[in-house]
């Protein structure tokens, strides 16, 4: 590796962060998962990593509780939200809303199978439609500054040719969109559930990697089926951004690296220990306004995983029991039974090392 690849700093390819930087590395939208709470928790390991919001219809904001869809913290930026529709001026009106609430990126969701979304006439099943999505794209652009992109499969059903993805991203990048997300795999709008949709069709990553060769001045960004940090890396070799869904939010600690590897800055958040007291103020102020702590905190299980005692520092923490329980005493109990767990497999490996030296 040459040394701007691995940069003064240590991360990786820092170089190329110049014309597409800010999507170098994004947590994806994920319904149910990635609200506000979920993204505040992502800070605290992040600071740099680029956060999509759930998908929000345009129906649900234009005639819907604005501030419940909208409202996200501060310390959420660089945040994005993505929208689910295919009326032109609704985008645009929807787009507009985003801008004045702070967001810093528009995304159109054209990558969800799921039959609801069918019937609505928008998610994956706008592939076949690139000029509806060049319109509302080009509407949307028209009524903000901020950037507009585009989260994308690589083609629905069975039509499995490069040429398919190729035009659709053509026609839109013609209308003014500079970034599109690619989830590596097909969507296929018949007989699977979106969670097979995210698990059946094969991941072709090469296909990706064809449009960032045949359009070198977009910013392609992959996603689908990464895991390690390595495998990210790896793709950053022949992308500009990937984005990481389901390994992010299951395994939350893995994001404690990224500033350092991928942005070449410190990140924040020091060990595990020091991220749950940090929580534990956002879960204080959370019962303080009147609203439950579980909500936000069903987020944050995971971040013990691999250590040992964490399954029952999960177990406590969602316990139907402690609910209606002070957050920090459930805190302190989830903690000692932890630690004491951590203990306990510390002596025992301790007394099996001994007994091997014998
Ligand atoms: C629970 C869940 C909800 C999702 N909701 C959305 C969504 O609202 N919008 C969207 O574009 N993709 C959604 N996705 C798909 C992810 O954004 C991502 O494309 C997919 O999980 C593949 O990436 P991964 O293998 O890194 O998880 C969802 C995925 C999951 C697991």
């Amino acid at each position: 590796m040459s040394e701007n690849e691995t940069g003064a700093n240590g991360a990786d390819s820092i170089d190329k962060q110049a014309s597409h930087g800010r999507w170098r590395l994004s947590v994806a939208p994920m319904l149910d998962w990635t609200d506000k709470h979920c993204r505040t928790f992502h800070r605290l390991l992040t600071r740099q990593t680029l956060l999509y919001t759930e998908m929000v219809t345009t129906g649900a904001l234009l005639h819907g509780d604005k501030p419940r869809h909208l409202d996200f913290n501060e310390v959420e930026h660089p945040v994005a939200l993505q929208l689910g529709g295919s009326e032109p001026a609704d985008l645009a009106a929807c787009a507009k809303l985003a801008e004045q609430w702070g967001y810093d990126e528009v995304n159109l969701n054209c990558g969800c199978p799921s039959e609801r979304v069918q019937r609505g006439a928008f998610g994956a099943c706008l592939m076949a439609e690139p000029g509806l999505v060049a319109d509302g794209v080009k509407a949307m652009r028209d009524a903000v500054s901020i950037p507009i992109t585009v989260k994308h499969r690589i083609g629905i059903d069975k039509i499995e040719s490069y040429g398919f993805v190729r035009d659709f991203v053509g026609q839109i990048a013609a209308a003014g969109c500079e970034v599109f997300i690619v989830h590596a795999r097909n969507a296929w709008l018949q007989g699977l559930s979106p969670k097979e949709n995210r698990e059946v069709p094969p991941l072709r990553y090469e296909l990706v990697h064809q449009l960032k060769r045949e359009f070198p001045q977009l910013t392609i960004v992959l996603n689908g089926g990464i895991k390690s940090d390595d495998e990210i890396a790896e793709q950053l070799q022949h992308v500009d951004g990937v984005m990481v869904g389901r390994q992010a939010y299951h395994e939350p600690w893995q994001m404690a690296g990224w500033d350092q590897r991928f942005f070449g800055t410190a990140g924040p958040a020091q060990s595990r220990e020091q991220v749950e007291a940090d929580w534990l103020l956002y879960l204080e102020q959370q019962v303080a306004s009147g609203r439950p702590w579980t909500q936000a905190m069903r987020h944050a299980l995971g971040l013990w995983n691999g250590q040992a005692g964490s399954r029952r520092w999960r177990q406590i923490w969602s316990d139907h029991q402690y609910k209606a329980m002070d957050v920090r005493a459930v805190a302190r109990l989830a903690s000692q039974s932890r630690s004491g767990i951590a203990a306990q497999v510390e002596a025992h490996e301790a007394r099996h090392q001994a007994a091997a030296l014998l």
